[in-house]
């Protein structure tokens, strides 16, 4: 029987971000640390998602080489037998999926997505990718059978969307495809689903789109720049540390940043910290956890070549396009593309 299977991806069109990491990176190493024995991990670099709505074509294969690097300087192991790693663009039944699935999905439903509202807001020239991507980001997910898809939660929209069009599709053909768990459940598994702000406007996410230098933190800033970022934080004048994202959402992020490196539940967290004042001593802890992250992080970094981010993805891209293109045609078989398997 074939291993649940845990499948997250990392655009990569620009600096990665403290964001990325602490939300989507980490929690995967963490995740095959602590199960890759049991499941099959998919860490996939969506470079075809990287090419929406960007002008960065001249170094975008550079970018998603040293996306494999990053993962494994966070400390992915890209030797374990339980781990694929690979490029979107290099597997092509990803887009062939996506087309299927966009005969199943409503142009209603993707035009509800908060990511494309506010990014057609006020703008009369937005490209068709950029409605369009969260069936091929259903179809990342379907096409492996995956169930827990780790990521932020700027993503939970198009998880459930990933979720909608498998059942309907489930319904009317048989179950032929595994429907990813809820994010509830996504929680509870993997304690992911981070939402890692601005320092400097944390009632926005931490982006590596937004031009917000001293509020984002890059994975390649000098720590003690990192260091400074988070001591220079905004805060709020409510004189008490809360989790409380509506009223003190600098302070939140304060503590979610804490949560994720240290890898503590969040209320474990909390209760360390209430009845404290001192938003001081809280930036120093923060502070002092993200400068070691990154010190570790790059020293990491710099002994992985991009050879070995290459030999990794090649050797994975060839098994994995079997398994994909295996999926792939029992769907064109249920919708009537092809006779039976063997056509
Ligand atoms: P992307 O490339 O924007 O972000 C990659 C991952 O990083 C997380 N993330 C954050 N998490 C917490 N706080 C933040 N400030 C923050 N910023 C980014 C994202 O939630 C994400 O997990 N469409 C996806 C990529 C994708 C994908 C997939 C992911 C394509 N197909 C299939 C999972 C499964 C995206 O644009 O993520």
């Amino acid at each position: 029987m074939q291993k649940p299977v845990i499948l997250t991806g990392v655009r990569s069109n620009a600096d990665l971000t403290l964001g990325n990491l602490l939300g989507a990176i980490l929690p995967l190493v963490r995740l095959q640390q602590k199960y890759s024995q049991n499941y099959q991990i998919n860490a996939f670099l969506p470079d075809l998602h990287s090419i929406i709505g960007t002008n960065d074509f001249n170094d975008l294969y550079e970018r998603t080489i040293l996306t494999v690097r990053t993962y494994a300087a966070a400390g992915l192991d890209l030797k374990n037998t339980n781990t694929s790693i690979y490029r979107q663009s290099y597997v092509p039944a990803h887009s062939e999926l996506a087309w299927i699935l966009d005969c199943f999905i409503y142009y209603g439903e993707l035009s509800r997505m908060t990511q494309f509202k506010e990014k057609s807001e006020n703008s009369d020239s937005v490209i068709v990718g950029i409605f369009n991507y969260p069936a091929l980001m259903a179809a990342d997910i379907l096409l492996y059978d995956a169930s827990y898809v780790p990521v932020g939660e700027d993503q939970r929209q198009h998880l459930e969307l990933t979720r909608d069009v498998a059942i309907r599709m489930n319904n009317q053909f048989g179950d032929i495809f595994t429907v990813p768990k809820t994010w509830a459940e996504q929680m509870q598994f993997n304690n992911a689903g981070a939402r890692i702000r601005s320092l400097k406007h944390p009632e926005q996410k931490m982006s590596k789109s937004i031009q917000d230098p001293s509020g984002t933190i890059l994975l390649s800033d000098n720590p003690k720049d990192a260091r400074e970022k988070v001591l220079a934080s905004t805060t709020d004048s409510v004189g008490s540390i809360n989790y409380d994202y509506i009223n003190q959402p600098g302070i939140s992020n304060l503590l979610q940043i804490i949560s994720v490196i240290e890898n503590k539940p969040i209320d474990d967290v909390v209760s360390k910290w209430r009845g404290e004042s001192s938003y001081s001593k809280l930036k120093q802890e923060a502070a002092d956890l993200v400068e070691d992250l990154l010190t570790n992080f790059q020293s990491s970094l710099a002994g992985i070549t991009d050879q070995d981010a290459l030999s990794a993805l090649m050797a994975h891209e060839q098994n994995i396009n079997q398994v994909a293109n295996a999926k792939l045609k029992l769907i064109q078989t249920k919708v009537g593309l092809r006779a039976s398997l063997n056509d």
